[in-house]
C-alpha cells in the first residue's frame, strides 16, 4: 500500500482529511485504514458530492408516464384473464429441475427497528417467536420436500453483519438446510458523506464511515463475490428475490415463476409482485410505465394529484404498489454486469451518522440527520430489462413488512397480519375460527410454512384443528 499515492489520490478528490489521524495510529491500524481508503473508488467522489450531496437531485416526471399493466390476483378478470394453472405447471417444472434457486437481501442496517444485530434474526413469529431467517429457511424447506430437489438459497449481507449472520446460521445447523446449498456473500458499502461539507466522515480515527451500497449492490455483488458462477455451475436460471423483513413471503411461488419464465409479454429478465395501494398516501413505491418499459416511481416522486387520480370504478389510476418481490434471471445479471453502460443511480438518505470530530478527534453522536448515505435500488434495474411483466397478488396473502418497532408495519401489525392470513387459510378448508365484533380473528395463530405453503395444504389435516376463542395457536 503506497502511502504517498493514497494521498496524493485523496488531494486530487477533496478527501485528504481522511489521513488526519494517520500519524497517530499503531502501524498495523495504519494499514488497514490504507486499505480500506483504497477499496473506495475515490475518483468517483467529488461528482456524486457535486451531485448527490451539496445539491438535492431534483426529479424529473417522465412525459409519458402511465400506470403499468399487470396480471390481476383473479385470473378470471375480464380486464385481463390468464391461464394460472399453465403457469403454475410452468414454474413447478422449473423447480422439479432445479433451475429456480431463492435471494433474499440481507444486508440492511435495520436502523428504523433498532434490533441488536442482522434482522433476520428477528424473533419475528406470532405466537413462536421464530427467527425471519427461520422462516424463509422452512418455507424452502417445504418447497424441496414438495419437489423432490435441493434448491440454493443465496444470501445477501453487509460487511458490517456477515460473520453474525454466518454464525447465526451455524448455530441453528441452517434450521435443517443443506450447509451446501446457503450462500453468503457480503455487498459492497459506500462512504458516508458529511452533509454540510461533503467531506466523507471517518467512524474512528483508522477507519471510513460506510454504509452498504443499497439493495441495488446486489447485481454487482452477485458477481463479484462468485454467486453468479455459482448459479451458472448448479444450472440454476431465475432467482426468486426477496427482502428480510417479510415473513408472510412465498420464497418460492411456482405461478410467478412461472409467469415470470414463460408469459409472452415477459422477456424472462426481471418481474415484479405488486399490491393495489390502500391510498395515494401509502409510502410504497408505484409501478408505472415510461417509454412502454416498466419502472417504479418512488411514492414521494409521484406528484399528489396524479397519485390521487381515481378510475370510474373508484380505485386509483396508479394502484400498483411495489413489495420488493422479484423474479430475476440469472442471464439478466450476467447482462447487466457486462454492461459498461450499466449504472443504477443513487438515491440519497439523510441519516444520523456517528463520527469523529475532525478538530478534537472526538466521538460524535448526532441527535438530529447530519450525514448523507447513498444507495441504489434494485427495482431502477427494470429500465434495463427489454421487457417486464407486473403480478398483482393480496395484501393479506404476502406482505407484512417489519420495519419498525411500533405503529405501521411494525412487530405488531406483522403479527396482526399474519393471524389473519391463518385464519383465512383455516376458514378456506371448514376450520372455524373465532371472532371478535369487528371481524378481526380473536386468537393469535401462526402457521409454518412447512405445514402448509397454501390454504389447500391445511385441507387433510383440518378435521384435527380446533381455535377456542383468545387461544395463541401455532401449526
Ligand atoms: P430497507 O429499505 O428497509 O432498509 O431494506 P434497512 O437498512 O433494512 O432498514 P432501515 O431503513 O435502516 O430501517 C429493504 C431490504 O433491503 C435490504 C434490507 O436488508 C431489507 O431486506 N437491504 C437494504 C440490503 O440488503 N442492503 C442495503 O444496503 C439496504
Amino acid at each position: 500500500m503506497n502511502l504517498a499515492e493514497i494521498r496524493a489520490r485523496l488531494d486530487r478528490t477533496g478527501q485528504s482529511h481522511l489521513l488526519q489521524f494517520f500519524d497517530r495510529l499503531e502501524g498495523d491500524r495504519q494499514r488497514v485504514l490504507l486499505e480500506q481508503i483504497a477499496s473506495l473508488s475515490l475518483e468517483e467522489l467529488p461528482l456524486l458530492v457535486e451531485t448527490y450531496v451539496k445539491k438535492r437531485p431534483v426529479f424529473t416526471l417522465p412525459k409519458d408516464l402511465a400506470p403499468a399493466r399487470y396480471y390481476p390476483v383473479d385470473p378470471a378478470c375480464p380486464a385481463r384473464p390468464w391461464d394460472r394453472a399453465r403457469y403454475r405447471a410452468v414454474g413447478e417444472d422449473l423447480l422439479r429441475r432445479g433451475e429456480v434457486a431463492a435471494f433474499v437481501v440481507a444486508g440492511g442496517q435495520g436502523s428504523r427497528l433498532g434490533f441488536e444485530g442482522p434482522k433476520g434474526c428477528f424473533p419475528a413469529g406470532a405466537v413462536t417467536g421464530k427467527p425471519l431467517f427461520q422462516i424463509f429457511a422452512e418455507g424452502l424447506l417445504a418447497t424441496q420436500r414438495r419437489y423432490g430437489r435441493a434448491i440454493p438459497w443465496y444470501i445477501m449481507t453487509s460487511p458490517l453483519n456477515h460473520d453474525a449472520t454466518v454464525a447465526f446460521f451455524d448455530k441453528h445447523r441452517h434450521f435443517g438446510l443443506g450447509p451446501k446449498d446457503v450462500m453468503f456473500f457480503p455487498q459492497g458499502v459506500m462512504p458516508s458523506f458529511d452533509m454540510a461539507t461533503g467531506k466523507v466522515l471517518l467512524a474512528a480515527p483508522d477507519e471510513v464511515a460506510t454504509n452498504p451500497d443499497g439493495h441495488g449492490g446486489s447485481l454487482r455483488a452477485l458477481k463479484v463475490s462468485g454467486a453468479l458462477a455459482d448459479m451458472r455451475h448448479r444450472g440454476v436460471r431465475h432467482l426468486s428475490y426477496f427482502q428480510v423483513d417479510n415473513p408472510l413471503v412465498r420464497v418460492l411461488d411456482p405461478v410467478f415463476i412461472g409467469l415470470h419464465a414463460a408469459a409472452p409479454d415477459s422477456s424472462g429478465e426481471m418481474s415484479s409482485k405488486m399490491i393495489p395501494r390502500t391510498s395515494p398516501e401509502e409510502k410504497v413505491g408505484v409501478f408505472c410505465t415510461v417509454n412502454g418499459k416498466t419502472e417504479v416511481i418512488e411514492y414521494s416522486d409521484l406528484p399528489p394529484d396524479l397519485s390521487a387520480q381515481r378510475l370510474e370504478d373508484g380505485s386509483l389510476r396508479f394502484i400498483a404498489g411495489s413489495i420488493a418481490i422479484h423474479m430475476i434471471g440469472v442471464d439478466f445479471i450476467d447482462k447487466v454486469n457486462s454492461d459498461p453502460a450499466f449504472s443504477l443511480p443513487y438515491h440519497r438518505a439523510d441519516k444520523k451518522v456517528p463520527h469523529i470530530d475532525l478538530a478534537t478527534g472526538q466521538p460524535v453522536n448526532p441527535e438530529k440527520p447530519n450525514g448523507v448515505k447513498l444507495e441504489r435500488f434494485v427495482f431502477d434495474a427494470l429500465a434495463f430489462c427489454r421487457a417486464s411483466i407486473v403480478l398483482e397478488t393480496d395484501r393479506v396473502e404476502e406482505f407484512a413488512p417489519i420495519k419498525n418497532a411500533t405503529g405501521v408495519d411494525s412487530v405488531e401489525s406483522c403479527s396482526q397480519l399474519q393471524t389473519q392470513r391463518a385464519a383465512r387459510w383455516l376458514e378456506y378448508s371448514g376450520v372455524k375460527t373465532p371472532r371478535l365484533p369487528d371481524g378481526k380473528p380473536d386468537a393469535v395463530i401462526e402457521i409454518s410454512p412447512l405445514t402448509a405453503l397454501e390454504p389447500a395444504d391445511l385441507a387433510s389435516r383440518a378435521d384435527t384443528i380446533r381455535i377456542p376463542a383468545g387461544a395463541r395457536i401455532s401449526l
